[in-house]
């Protein structure tokens, strides 16, 4: 042990460090500095080196900050569980009675059938061609982006992301040897740039990325852009991968899914119930297939992983069938008090959550009083509508 702690610290004068490749991948800067000292560190793999989590990556300069004496307000992560919201009572003690219940065991691969059935149909309903055949459940999205990038990528090939885009794209893209390509998006209409993709499409890529709603813009693509991206993409017999885990979490937009505009188009949808359904630390998502002939090999093949992994917890995938099939106000609920809580945060006015005047009619409304001067009134509404747009 003091050995290695040595070799942990530059040596003056000492033999030279070997140079580390830079070939392809991003380094974790931080990493690549301490290493390129350590003559006796047993080697890792480049691919690992180029992932980074810029999310959860720059906490380490907040905690040294924080060991500085600074107190620091964490805006970086989105965890709706971390800031006051909780899963619903009922969904809670469907995860403890599936314990109490001896449902301790591991699970199918593919995933509890019910479960199975219960995503069926809630894709079904927002417009994918899907049965509970095509639906593996999965440790969160984060699991099943990874499943998929591993079964599609080989060295060298490009995947299409949309500028920006959440992380691990990026960073799971490059762990399996790949690429990752941005295309441009309109921020101010929400438009993405069809000429743009057309443009990086080359014959190394082999998927594009859609994440609507989007994090980190919260730009959902409408109906139109989604028909022309589906073009596109089949033009070129590229994967559609499309995150939708924010599906219900829209305010003034309608949202609509990859699935109302694919027909027969290859559709891998992603989707999971830590967002909507306040289940983060729960870790459970899924991966939708839907009908497409041109996914018959991936349908085949990408089950493989899901059983390497053994299978995802059990009773949370009771827990995430009673959210899902349980009564769903606290959906809308939490949805509406998110949006004052965001537009406190990101332009100081302060409303109610229209939820807090009654679950059935109230949610989906916030409300505001008249009270103060025009101006106070006019400087908010502004605030509103640029919060909104
Ligand atoms: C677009 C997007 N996809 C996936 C995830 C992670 O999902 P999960 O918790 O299901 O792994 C996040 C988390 O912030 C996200 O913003």
């Amino acid at each position: 042990m003091e050995r290695a702690r040595e070799d942990l610290n530059p040596r003056p004068g000492g033999p030279k460090p070997p140079a580390l490749s830079m070939l392809s991948y991003v380094p974790n800067v931080k990493e690549f500095n301490r290493c390129k000292y350590l003559s006796k560190c047993l080697k890792i793999s480049k691919k690992v080196r180029g992932v980074e989590y810029a999310i959860r990556d720059i906490v380490s300069a907040a905690r040294e900050v924080e060991n500085n004496g600074k107190s620091v307000a964490y805006l970086n992560i989105g965890d709706p569980v971390q800031f006051g919201f909780q899963p619903p009572d009922n969904v809670k003690q469907a995860l403890i009675s599936a314990i109490q219940n001896g449902e301790n065991y591991y699970g199918s691969s593919e995933g509890l059938p019910a479960l199975r059935n219960a995503i069926a149909d809630k894709e079904k309903v927002k417009g994918l061609d899907v049965n509970s055949e095509q639906i593996l459940v999965t440790n969160g999205v984060s699991e099943a982006l990874d499943m998929v990038i591993s079964s599609i990528v080989e060295d060298g090939d490009e995947v299409l992301l949309p500028g920006p885009y959440y992380p691990p794209y990026a960073s799971y893209v490059r762990l399996h040897g790949a690429t990752p390509v941005e295309f441009a998006v309109d921020l101010e209409n929400g438009i993405p740039d069809i000429d743009d993709i057309r443009s990086k499409i080359t014959s190394k890529t082999v998927a594009i990325c859609l994440i609507s709603p989007n994090n980190p813009t919260g730009l959902i693509f409408n109906e139109n852009s989604l028909k022309q991206l589906v073009d596109v993409a089949n033009e070129h017999d590229l994967y559609i991968i499309c995150d939708e885990i924010y599906d219900q979490i829209v305010y003034d937009e309608k949202f609509i899914g990859i699935g109302k505009v694919a027909k027969d188009s290859p559709i891998i949808l992603l989707n999971g119930f830590s967002k909507v359904h306040l289940m983060t630390g729960w870790r459970i998502g899924y991966i939708a297939f839907n009908n497409s002939p041109k996914l018959d090999l991936i349908r085949e093949n990408l089950p493989k992983l899901a059983r390497v992994r053994i299978s995802s917890s059990l009773p949370v995938q009771h827990a995430a069938l009673e959210s899902i099939t349980g009564p769903q106000n606290y959906v809308s609920e939490f949805v509406s008090k998110e949006f004052v809580l965001e537009l406190l945060k990101q332009k100081g006015v302060l409303t109610v959550h229209g939820s807090g005047f009654g679950e059935k009619y109230g949610s989906g409304h916030f409300r505001i009083v008249f009270l103060p001067n025009m101006e106070i009134l006019e400087s908010s509404m502004n605030k509103i509508e640029e919060f909104v747009h």
